[in-house]
Parts: C-alpha cells; sequence; structure tokens
C-alpha cells in the first residue's frame, strides 16, 4: 500500500509572511502523523523562504514516522544533512527566481557533482532520493550513481490543461516507473497532485510514496488540517481492489 508524506513547507510560508512564530510547522507534523500521515517532508531552501534551520532541527526531534528533507545539490545543503541525519534526503534543483521546484534534477548533465553528494549522504546513512521528469535517461543515470530512489515529477501530469496532455504525461510517468522498477529503484511520486488528479496517478501501484503539500495545506485552511490529511490517507490508502481497474 502506497504511503503519503505530507509537505509542511506552507506552514512555515504562512508563518514567515509575517516573520512571527504561528503557525508552527513542528505542531502541523504532530497533527498531520495523528492523522495518519506516513511521513513529513519538508524543503530548506537556501533562502529560507519558508522552512527555517530551527524547524529542521526540531522536527528530526519530533517526527515520529520518517523525516524527507528536501534540498538542493550544494555542499552547504549536504552538511546540514549529513548533521541532523533526516531518514531521506530529496535532492532537487533550485532557483531562487521559482514559485516551487520547477523541473527535475538533471542527473545525467550534473551526474559527477551528484554521485559524491549520494555517496556522502548514503555513507551517513539517509536514503537518497532524487527528484527527476519522467524520462528514461534521468532514471538510468540514478541508478547508475546508485541514487535509493527516484521521485517522479508529477508536476506536468498535474498542470496538463486538456485530456490529451494529460494522458501523454500520464504515459511518461508510466514509463519511468517501470523502467525504474526494473532497475529496483525505489519509487516516489510528487509535485502538483491534489485529491482529484490522485486518483489516476494512484493506478499505478509501483509508487510506494506521495509528497503532497499545497492541495493539503490549501485545503486545511478551509477544513481544517487533521480533516485534510486525512481525506488523502484515505484516498493513497484506496483498497487495492480499486486499483486493478484498467488504467
Ligand atoms: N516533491 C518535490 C520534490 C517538491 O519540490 C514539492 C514542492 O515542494 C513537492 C513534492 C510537493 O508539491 P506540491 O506542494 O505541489 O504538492
Amino acid at each position: 500500500m502506497a504511503r503519503l508524506s505530507v509537505n509542511i513547507d506552507h506552514i512555515a510560508t504562512l508563518r514567515q509572511a509575517r516573520l512571527g512564530k504561528e503557525p508552527d510547522p513542528v505542531a502541523a507534523a504532530s497533527i498531520a502523523e495523528l492523522a495518519g500521515a506516513d511521513g513529513i517532508t519538508i524543503h530548506l531552501r537556501e533562502d529560507r523562504r519558508h522552512i527555517q534551520d530551527r524547524d529542521v532541527r526540531i522536527l528530526r526531534e519530533t517526527v515520529k514516522t520518517k523525516l524527507n528533507l528536501e534540498m538542493a545539490a550544494t555542499d552547504e545543503m549536504v552538511n546540514i544533512a549529513l548533521e541532523i541525519k533526516p531518514d531521506m534526503v530529496t535532492l532537487v534543483p533550485e532557483k531562487r527566481a521559482e514559485l516551487t521546484t520547477e523541473g527535475g534534477l538533471d542527473v545525467v548533465l550534473n551526474r559527477e557533482n551528484l554521485s559524491r553528494q549520494v555517496e556522502l549522504l548514503k555513507n551517513s546513512g539517509i536514503s537518497v532520493s532524487l527528484f527527476i521528469n519522467p524520462d528514461l535517461d534521468q532514471v538510468k543515470t540514478s541508478h547508475r550513481i546508485e541514487a535509493d530512489y527516484v521521485e517522479i515529477h508529477t508536476g506536468r501530469f498535474a498542470d496538463a490543461i486538456n485530456k490529451k496532455d494529460a494522458d501523454d504525461e500520464f504515459e511518461r510517468i508510466l514509463d519511468a516507473v517501470k523502467a525504474a522498477g526494473k532497475l529496483r529503484l525505489g519509487i516516489n511520486a510528487g509535485h502538483g497532485l491534489n485529491y482529484i488528479n490522485i486518483k489516476k496517478i494512484m493506478k499505478i501501484s509501483e509508487i510506494e510514496e506521495f509528497s503532497i503539500g499545497h492541495s493539503i495545506i490549501a485545503r486545511a485552511v478551509l477544513v481544517g488540517l487533521e480533516r485534510a490529511v486525512r481525506e488523502m490517507v484515505d484516498l493513497v490508502k484506496v483498497n487495492q481492489a480499486v486499483l486493478k481497474q484498467p488504467l
């Protein structure tokens, strides 16, 4: 059965809007776990626009499920991860001007640097996931540099403006997942997933973990965090019999 890791960055976004103390992502993480989340994801950005170093340190102490730290593949971030020791690191590309992570890592182009960082992190007992576009060369190179997981970028599928584009993107994701499965890579997925499009992507039963943030926090503002997480948990842990329906 698939797992849900709740990305709580936007709780911190709200706090940083006033540079104050509320809402506290540490409290949000506890509520998400009580509501059935299997993990907590945070992205420590180089510009510290939402999650702060203090959050990472405290969450390492308080998260009882699995802490996934998203971060840029830089020496500064790798050193922080080596000190904090999250359960998993997801390496992502990062541009200061972007609203959110825009594309996957180019593992092929940055193979040497990523390979060194994957090795450093793995040697200290942290599992490493690479956030990549659904592209076979990216999957193969992620395997060659011995990543534990790939996180397949679902953003283009989520943002597709018509059924044909969505179906094409879905096929790309499916092909990437199959290739990653053959190479025995662990498979996560995320970006832009919501309470509607998760129903289709869930049919790819090889996906082990979904990382979902914005849609859950957006719903939480209206219905409460506990309920918003629980509703997504119910969708992600949908009965396997439902998944047997044709793709
Ligand atoms: N996975 C990665 C690697 C991300 O960078 C993000 C956004 O922080 C997510 C998943 C979650 O995306 P969303 O907030 O659109 O659910």
